[in-house]
């Protein structure tokens, strides 16, 4: 091994999905092998339903596989039980939801300063730090409404901010663009890559927009839930 050779991040070995549904068992994951190095960009690619979203879900611990593992900071998070993943995941991992997610009845300032606080910042220090985020997705003049009052693409800004907020190791990103319009979005993935780049953040997103994957170093294409190159 080379000297300069980066740290794997994130290793994935045999993971594999099966879910119980009305017609019986689904199988959305197969047999998923691939590793990640420190600050490396992997888009995953692939048609709607080919398991995207459920594998985003398995690397950053938000969802237990059926099998196979994944180490996360050369964590086994897969095998952790809810705290313990809750744990790495605050601590590692920024993460936005193909759905946003974003708490009701928080406010868009509340909403980026939870993870902060998670982590035991002050609340103070955490309200000024989203502030600053919250600015940088072009959303300062917002800090006080609540997602309902937000249109969709600036809600898709607020995940955003509060993916980025704690400057993560680790940050997965489902269809970070999805809402945005095409001069907001450049601007959104400006700011991806800026982390990537500056901070040495690994950024893993799914993408249906191949301007954005072919950004990233790696390409990695799923068909029914198999990895079919890049891995
Ligand atoms: N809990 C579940 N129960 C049953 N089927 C599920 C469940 N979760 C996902 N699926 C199915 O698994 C497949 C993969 O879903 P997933 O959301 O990972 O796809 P995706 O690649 O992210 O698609 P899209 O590009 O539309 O977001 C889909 O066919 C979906 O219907
Ligand atoms: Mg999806």
């Amino acid at each position: 091994m080379q000297a300069t050779s980066l740290k794997t991040v994130l290793e994935v070995s045999h993971l594999a999905k099966t879910v119980d549904t009305v017609d019986g068992p689904l199988t959305i994951l197969h047999d998923i092998n691939f590793s990640v190095s420190e600050s490396e960009s992997l888009a995953i690619v692939g048609a709607s339903g080919s398991g995207k979203s459920t594998l985003l879900g398995l690397l950053a611990g938000l969802d237990t596989p059926s099998s196979g593992n994944v180490l996360l900071m050369g964590q086994d998070i897969s095998g952790a039980n809810e705290d313990k993943r809750a744990e790495i995941r605050a601590h590692h991992v920024g993460f936005v939801f193909q759905s946003f997610q974003l708490i009701d009845h928080l406010t868009a300032q509340e909403n980026v300063q939870l993870p902060l606080e998670l982590t035991g910042m002050p609340r103070a220090e955490a309200a000024a730090k989203s502030k600053v985020w919250l600015e940088k997705v072009g959303l300062g003049q917002r800090l006080k409404h609540r997602p309902k009052t937000l249109s969709g693409g600036e809600q898709q800004r607020v995940a955003l901010a509060r993916a980025f907020v704690t400057e993560p190791d680790m940050l997965f990103a489902d269809e970070p663009t999805g809402s945005l319009d095409e001069q907001t979005g450049a601007r959104i993935i400006d700011l991806l890559f800026q982390l990537n780049q500056e901070l040495g953040s690994t950024l893993i997103l799914v993408t249906h927009d191949m301007a954005l994957a072919t950004r990233c170093q790696r390409q990695m294409v799923l068909n029914a839930g198999r990895i079919v190159s890049g891995a």
